[in-house]
């Protein structure tokens, strides 16, 4: 039988999410990723402080007992139009890596995103984040009037152009990149900038949300966009550049918030993250180039050593379930061909 071995993943764009959701799905992540950045968005707590993330990491790790793998979260904090220089500072100390910005309403739990990119308030907040070495992560979208869900991307570009410019040794990574406007910019925009790529947005396009009935269990932001987009994404996730790494954005939701009046954005894709990047990098013919995109380019670009615990794949067909704990899983009852041995 086919098999591949792959150092741990670096998953860096997860939601671990609290209480339930926690303990029942951790263990879809650790199996597969010994390093993942923990997404904020938490509610009703959102991680804003070091205290914040003393209680959450603290949570993780209760979530964790009996986990038998390494498994090291990353912890980051909400940016708000009221996080100060002091607020980052004092976050550090607590072992936060990096700050999320949200703009306001573009996604789940983004109500009180940021207003403005470029306050003075907030830019003071963006020096410290350069000076003390944390980074900054943007979910890479704008709203506004007469723009469209799948305009937001490209809508929000100057703000990252500007951003990436104005503090040059800010780190910034440019989350869930969904366009290949998106894709170009972040190749054209300096050493500082990179860009997390989700699994989903390998696989999907709009035709799969809308195109042959409303699809709740693939609706996500970004929206998946155009056959382009996702050919773009592709190429840069398979080109071996270090500007680009896997983020899952595993986002579990339970099913009744997605199936109903106003459906949650977020797409469970955990337990089939290793499975689908394993059978498109076959596809593209570059599995020589699935552990710099799974492992190495993200840990360079954070600054984490590598894991040395590997993984093993096997090809061999199977079926996802469709629900666990009340989750229906991303490709829930599609057929894969790689499984994780576990
Ligand atoms: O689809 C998404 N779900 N996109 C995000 O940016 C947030 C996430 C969530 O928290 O569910
Ligand atoms: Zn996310």
């Amino acid at each position: 039988m086919k098999e591949i071995k792959l150092r741990m993943f670096f998953d860096a764009h997860c939601h671990l999410r609290t209480e339930r959701i926690l303990s029942n799905m951790i263990p879809f992540i650790a199996v597969y990723a010994s390093k993942v950045i923990v997404m904020p968005n938490t509610r009703p707590r959102a991680i804003l402080t070091g205290d914040d993330v003393i209680w959450y990491r603290n949570e993780i790790q209760k979530a964790l007992r009996g986990n038998k793998m390494p498994f090291e979260p990353l912890m980051t904090i909400e940016i708000r139009d009221n996080t100060t220089p002091q607020t980052v500072e004092e976050a550090k100390k607590a072992g936060v890596v990096a700050g999320k910005a949200y703009p306001l309403g573009v996604t789940t739990n983004s109500d009180e995103g940021l207003r403005d990119f470029f306050s003075g308030e907030i830019t003071d907040t963006f020096q410290a984040m350069e000076d003390i070495g944390m980074l900054l992560l943007i979910h890479g979208e704008l709203d506004g009037e007469k723009i469209l869900v799948t305009e937001r991307e490209k809508n929000f570009i100057p703000v990252l152009v500007k951003l990436s410019e104005r503090f040059p040794k800010l780190k910034i990574v440019f989350e869930h990149v969904s366009t290949k406007f998106g894709v170009y910019m972040v190749e054209q925009l300096g050493e500082n900038v990179a860009a997390t790529i989700t699994v989903h947005h390998l696989c999907l396009t709009l035709n799969d949300v809308i195109g042959y009935g409303i699809k709740p269990h693939n609706a996500c932001m970004p929206i998946p966009k155009t056959f382009e987009d996702r050919d773009a994404l592709i190429e840069a996730a398979t080109s071996g550049n270090p500007k680009f790494f896997l983020g899952s954005d595993s986002a579990p939701h339970f099913r009744n918030k997605k199936e109903c009046f106003v459906g949650a954005c977020g797409i469970f894709s955990a337990p089939v993250v290793p499975a689908l990047l394993a059978e498109i990098f076959e596809k593209e013919g570059r599995f020589n180039r699935l552990e710099a995109f799974t492992s190495a380019n993200a840990a360079k670009f954070y600054g984490q050593p590598l894991s040395e615990e590997k993984i093993t794949l096997v090809k061999k067909d199977w079926v996802v379930i469709e629900e666990i704990d009340g989750i229906v899983p991303f490709m829930a009852r599609q057929k894969l061909y790689w499984e994780q041995v576990l």
